[in-house]
């Protein structure tokens, strides 16, 4: 009932040509993938072309971030309308990066969420504990905070095009995964927090994507888990074999 979801995400990676040849080649791999929604993240340098690359092509694109305001003096930022004008149909938010290296808060993403709930984007929000929080038990804690700050105010209706990424923080470029068992629990939680808030329509529907060092050798597995709704992919979405295999996942 929740079509699994893979996204890549490219970071700081990639000029213009470089993005459009990752792209064209995930599009001509993955031309046979119909039951998965595949989503690709490019700097914003190269997301008008990798859009225009992808128009017609069920791959979906996003902005890794933006500025939760339409437009005005914010020197260097980018609104969701601009981002939903060159055709994107998604805005990574609350990426750790962004909360670890640029002082990002659970009120400031919230603002993000619902400036997204103004346009017709689609919002992947990414939430997870620091390997400090999870050691000292506060796992829990951070993640219904992260999840109820983050949504705080957002009604049940925008929630239809609402996405959570579950990305532990040690697990992002480490090569740690972590267990099917770890991520199966955490997700399982972030539905219970989504049943409480919206009911349990909403947890239903709503796809909770992992991410943290995705890899094709571990996919399947975390694929296997009732509560994992599809990846949110870093380092390995920028190799496209890999990114297609991971999009290709086995059932276990
Ligand atoms: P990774 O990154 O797959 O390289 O661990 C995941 C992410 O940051 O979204």
């Amino acid at each position: 009932m929740r079509t699994p979801m893979v996204a890549g995400n490219w970071k700081l990676h990639n000029t213009r040509d470089q993005a459009i040849a990752l792209a064209t080649g995930i599009k001509s791999q993955t031309s046979d993938v119909t039951d998965v929604e595949i989503v690709v993240a490019p700097v914003f340098t190269a997301l008008n072309a990798v859009a225009d690359a992808l128009r017609g092509s069920s791959i979906k694109v996003a902005a890794q971030n933006c500025y939760p305001q339409a437009q005005g003096a914010f020197t260097g930022e980018v609104s969701p309308q601009l981002v939903e004008d060159i055709g994107c149909n998604y805005v990574i938010i609350g990426h750790s990066e962004r909360r670890q290296l640029f002082g990002e808060d659970d009120a400031f993403i919230n603002r993000k969420v619902h400036a997204l709930a103004e346009t017709g984007l689609g919002t992947i929000l990414c939430i997870g504990e620091t390997l400090a929080e999870r050691e000292s038990g506060q796992m829990f804690n951070v993640l219904r905070r992260q999840v109820c700050e983050g949504l705080k105010g957002l009604g049940i209706e925008s929630m239809v095009r609402v996405v959570i990424a579950y990305e532990p923080v040690w697990a992002i470029g480490t090569g740690k995964t972590a267990s099917d068992q770890q991520a199966q629990e955490s997700h399982a939680f972030i539905r219970s927090l989504l049943d409480e808030l919206y009911g349990a329509q909403v947890a239903g529907a709503t796809r909770i994507l992992y991410g943290g060092s995705v890899k094709p050798d571990n996919v399947d597995g975390l694929m296997a888990q009732p509560d994992v709704d599809g990846a949110l992919v870093g380092g390995a979405s920028l190799k496209p074999a890999d990114f297609v295999r991971i999009i290709k996942f086995q059932k276990v």
